[in-house]
């Protein structure tokens, strides 16, 4: 733990893209007197099909970049990044890093009744069977049901999320859940939640969803007030965003993920 870590400096949020947003819209519900920065690794994205390597390699430079900025906490909103990554970011770090994965699979093991569990995300998420790792630290007996669900984020980022090619693209992806019987299903990812409502509507209503960012936000909030981190200004928290290129459909996207313009977004060169 960095020493003089202060209660009034931002906390650090990066994705490989601008799907994080949905992470960092959390975040601004839950903690809305907390200054943020918030890093897209635009030119680099996607993250999901890279190697374990490479994602670590980029998620270090970032962390290098966001410790610069002050940050009193990194949050690692990408679940590709945070299910490889996160060894190597708390060797550099003197700040605590929290990643997506451990909030999202807590989450499922409390609601799920008939210990079985779906688990969707990138391919690198799962790949590292970060999310069933975690899973089975909690509750050796749960089953974990998984598959790398590619096209959702070019689904997601396009806005289309309720028509019938989503709707589609969404049953060949679950239906072998169903098969599974699992009642709960953990969208380990940052785009899904913008996908929710088809999610829901093709694997029934009754299987609880899991929105990792959701949870990772309580437990941001929860690790700044065992720390003494929390900021106790009155007024709103700063939000700044950097992205490192910026994309032709740059504004349209962010707007649909965090549901509000983007102000103050700077490009930045990281290495
Ligand atoms: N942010 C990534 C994740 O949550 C999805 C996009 C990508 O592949 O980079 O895994």
């Amino acid at each position: 733990m960095k020493k003089n870590n202060s209660s009034k400096n931002p906390i650090g949020v990066f994705d490989s893209g601008i799907g994080g947003l949905t992470v960092a819209k959390s975040l601004f519900e839950i903690l809305p007197n907390e200054n943020i920065i918030y890093l897209g690794d635009t030119a680099r994205l996607p993250y999901g099909t890279k190697s374990k390597a490479t994602v670590t390699g980029y998620s270090v430079e970032i962390t290098k970049f966001l410790l610069n900025k002050n940050v009193k906490m990194i949050v690692v909103a990408c679940n590709t990044a945070s299910s490889v990554a996160l060894p190597s970011l708390r060797r550099i770090s003197p700040v605590p890093v929290i990643g997506v994965i451990k909030p999202g699979a807590k989450a499922a093991v409390s609601i799920t009744n008939n210990f079985k569990i779906g688990v969707i995300g990138t391919l690198g998420t799962i790949q590292s069977s970060a999310y069933k790792t975690q899973i089975h630290k909690i509750e050796r007996n749960i089953e974990v049901f998984s598959n790398a669900c590619s096209l959702f984020v070019q689904l997601a980022e396009d806005g289309w999320t309720e028509n019938k090619i989503a709707e589609m693209v969404t049953k060949e992806y679950l239906t072998g859940f169903k098969d599974h019987k699992i009642d709960t299903l953990i969208l380990g990812c940052t785009h899904y939640p913008i996908l929710k409502n088809t999610i829901s509507k093709v694997i029934g209503k009754k299987i609880r969803l899991i929105d990792s960012g959701e949870e990772t936000a309580k437990e941001v909030k929860r690790i700044l007030e065992q720390e003494h981190l929390l900021n106790t200004q009155k007024k709103k928290g700063k939000h700044k965003f950097y992205v490192t290129d910026f994309q032709k459909k740059f504004k349209e996207i962010s707007e649909r993920f965090l549901g509000q313009p983007l102000h103050d977004v700077k490009k930045v060169k990281l290495s």
